[in-house]
């Protein structure tokens, strides 16, 4: 059977002592009150090594929010996945909507960066989604199934083992405005079939698809109802223990 998951997102937000704190109080609630899912915190690189000894020995995996495309080397400012991995952190969010939007990350960019952080043994959690008027012109499978090809296809089976994805329309992000659970069930259900071509049936069915954009503990519920919606990538809901636990009970 697929994972459950809740990931939060945590965005540029936090100082690293807020960090540790809002990673030291969902702790503390996860201890209190167990999880029927996995939980994952994908947090600022300059968090992660202080999260990681916060939450030792918890419930809570820890994840990045992107690492570079590039293994080591005169890269200025950039954070190898290898770096990402040795502080503890065990997935990574790749092609976040915001990432392929502000910072010009590509196809082929994330192809890199997938493998590098495949080859340094972090999960992936792999983001996917149309934007408004790709929605309304009635693109949104072709688009997102050209995200999938565009960065995921070169993979191999056992490659692709280690790939959660994330299915975010861009429209329902940081907006207050969230997909229908219909509109979620049926893009993952299309996105599982993409798989299915493309990696076969078995490999589809252990894929883990999360819903993301504006989840919140109101409608957390009625979303993960549905057969192939797996879970959620929690932004804004993630920076506080109320709402990002009320969350992870929608599994309840
Ligand atoms: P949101 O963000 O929950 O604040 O809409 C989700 C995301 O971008 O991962």
């Amino acid at each position: 059977m697929r994972k459950k998951i809740v990931a939060g997102n945590w965005k540029m937000n936090k100082t690293l002592q807020e960090g540790v704190a809002l990673a030291k109080e969902l702790k503390e609630a996860l201890a209190a009150d167990a999880p029927n899912c996995d939980v994952v915190i994908c947090t600022p690189f300059i968090h992660l090594a202080s999260v990681a000894a916060e939450i030792e020995g918890s419930v809570i995996g820890l994840g990045a929010e992107n690492c570079a495309d590039k293994a080591s080397g005169a890269y200025t400012g950039e954070v190898s996945a290898a770096m990402v991995e040795s502080t503890g952190a065990k997935y990574v969010i790749l092609g976040h909507s915001e990432r392929r939007a502000y910072y010009h990350e590509t196809p082929e960019i994330l192809k890199e960066k997938i493998n590098l952080a495949l080859e340094n043994n972090l999960k992936v959690i792999f983001c996917i989604g149309e934007v408004l008027e790709e929605r309304e012109e009635g693109r949104q499978n072709d688009v997102v199934k050209a995200q999938l090809e565009g960065s995921l296809f070169d993979l191999t089976a056992e490659q692709y083992k280690n790939i959660i994805l994330a299915y975010e329309p861009v429209w329902a992000i940081g907006t207050g405005k969230t997909a229908t659970a219909d509109q979620a069930e049926e893009m993952h259900a299309f996105i599982r079939s993409v798989i299915a071509e493309k990696f076969g049936n078995e490999a589809a069915e252990e894929t883990s698809i999360l819903y993301g954009g504006s989840c919140k503990p109101g409608n957390a519920k009625e979303i993960f109802a549905k057969a192939n919606v797996d879970g959620g990538l929690i932004g804004g809901a993630a920076l506080k223990v109320a709402d990002f636990k009320g969350i992870i009970d929608a599994w309840k």
